[in-house]
C-alpha cells in the first residue's frame, strides 16, 4: 500500500520476543527490566495470521528481530512456516550472534539465506563492557559459521559511539577487505531509557566516513539504493575489498521520506515509526476476540494511512524524545 506521503510500505519488522541474552548499555537498563509474560506475547500462530493480513496490504519483506530472536523457543519452525507464506519475497533475521553458531544451519535449512549481526566492538573487553557481560568469541564463531553455512549477505551492525569504538572504525572497515561482509555504521538514536547518553557520545556518520576515507578512499556503490525493499543503508566499498561498508544515518541524514516499514512488537502492537511511540495499533486484542483476516487488514491499512512523514528529531533535540519504549521491545 502507498501511504499518504507517497511511500510504498512493503517491509514488516517483527519482534518475536522482548527478552535478550545481553544487556547492551544503549538498549537496556542494567537491572529492573520487566519482561512480558508468556500470555502477553503473540503466539507464532498469531504472528502468522498478522503476516497473512499484512501480505494482502502489500508487505513483501519480513525481518525477524527481538530482543534477541534466537532466545525464543521454536524459532526455526516459525521461520519455516514464514517461508511458506505466499507473496513474501525476502525473509531475514537480525541477531546479536551469541547463539548463532548453534543455530546457523537450522536457520539456513529453514530457508533464511541472509542475516544481520550486531557487533559494536572487536575488543573482547570492550564488547563485554557494552553488552554487560557478552563473550565476543561466540559472536565471532557465529559469524564464521554463518559464512561457512552459506548466508549471503552477512551484514554486521556497528553502533558508532564517540569515546567508545571510534578508534576501531578502521579495524571494522578492514574486515571488508578479505571477507564479503557488509559492515554498517549506525548512528545512535534517542530511543527508550538507555543509560548511554550520560557516559558516551553521539558520533555522526560523516565523521566515520571521513575517518575511513583517510585510511582508504571509499567508492559509492551505485546506485546506493538498489531495490524498493532495501533498508536505509547507503553503501560504499574500499578499493579491491570483497565486502561493503554501509552507513545508516537516521539522525544526520534523515531517511524518513523513503521509509518503507512497519514494526510489530512482541506484545502485538503495530508501530508506524521507530522514533515515535505514536501512532500504533493493538492487533492482539482484536485477534484474540476472533476478528477476521479482512478486519486485521483494515487495521493495518488504517495505521499505514496514519504513518508520519518524518520523525522530526535532530541531535540537538534528542532529549525531547518521542519514543520511550526501549529498543529491545521494538527490535531496532
Ligand atoms: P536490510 O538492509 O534489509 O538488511 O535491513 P535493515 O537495515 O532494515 O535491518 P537491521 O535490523 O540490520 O537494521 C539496522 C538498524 O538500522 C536498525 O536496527 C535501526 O537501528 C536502523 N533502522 C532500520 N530501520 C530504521 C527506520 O525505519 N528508522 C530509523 N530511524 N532507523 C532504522
Ligand atoms: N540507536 C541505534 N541503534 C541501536 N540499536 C539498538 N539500540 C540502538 C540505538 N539507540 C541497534 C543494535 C542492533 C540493531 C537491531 O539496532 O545494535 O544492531
Ligand atoms: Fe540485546 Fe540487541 Fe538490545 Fe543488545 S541491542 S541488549 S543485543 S536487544
Amino acid at each position: 500500500m502507498i501511504d499518504n506521503h507517497n511511500r510504498e510500505i512493503n517491509y514488516l519488522r517483527i519482534s518475536i520476543t522482548d527478552r535478550c541474552n545481553l544487556r547492551c548499555v544503549y538498549c537496556m537498563p542494567k537491572d529492573g527490566v520487566s519482561f512480558l509474560g508468556h500470555e502477553d506475547i503473540l503466539s507464532y500462530e498469531e504472528i502468522l495470521r498478522i503476516v497473512d493480513a499484512a501480505v494482502k496490504t502489500g508487505i513483501i519483506k519480513i525481518r525477524v528481530t527481538g530482543g534477541e530472536p534466537l532466545v525464543r523457543r521454536g524459532i526455526t519452525d516459525f521461520l519455516s512456516s514464514l517461508k511458506k507464506v505466499e507473496g513474501l519475497r525476502d525473509i531475514s533475521l537480525t541477531t546479536n550472534g551469541i547463539l548463532l553458531e548453534d543455530y546457523a544451519e537450522e536457520i539456513f535449512d529453514a530457508g533464511i539465506k541472509r542475516i544481520n549481526v550486531s557487533l559494536d566492538s572487536l575488543s573482547p573487553d570492550r564488547y563485554r563492557d557494552i553488552t554487560r557481560g557478552g563473550d565476543i568469541s561466540r559472536v565471532i564463531r557465529g559469524i564464521s559459521k554463518a559464512h561457512d553455512t552459506g548466508f549471503s549477505p552477512i551484514k554486521i551492525n556497528v553502533v558508532a559511539i564517540k569515546g567508545f569504538n571510534d578508534n576501531e572504525i578502521i579495524d571494522f572497515a578492514k574486515l571488508t577487505i578479505d571477507k564479503p561482509y557488509q559492515i554498517r555504521f549506525i548512528e545512535f538514536m534517542p530511543v527508550g531509557n538507555s543509560a548511554m547518553e550520560n557516559s558516551m557520545g553521539y558520533l555522526s556518520n560523516d565523521e566515520v566516513l571521513k575517518g575511513i576515507n583517510s585510511f582508504s578512499p571509499l567508492e559509492p556503490v551505485v546506485p546506493t539504493r538498489r531495490d524498493r525493499t532495501d533498508g536505509p543503508a547507503c553503501l560504499y566499498t574500499m578499493k579491491d575489498a570483497m565486502g561493503k561498508i554501509g552507513f545508516i544515518s537516521a539522525m544526520s541524514h534523515e531517511f524518513c521520506s523513503s521509509c518503507n516499514r512497519l514494526r510489530l512488537t512482541a506484545d502485538g502492537h503495530l508501530r508506524a515509526c521507530l522514533l515515535s511511540d505514536e501512532p500504533t495499533v493493538d492487533l492482539k486484542t482484536p485477534l484474540r476476540n476472533g476478528c477476521s483476516n479482512s478486519e486485521l487488514g483494515a487495521l493495518i491499512e488504517n495505521l499505514i494511512s496514519r504513518k508520519p512523514g518524518s520523525h522530526k528529531i535532530n541531535q540537538q533535540q534528542a532529549h525531547r524524545r518521542k519514543c520511550v519504549t526501549n529498543m529491545s521491545s521494538i527490535g531496532g
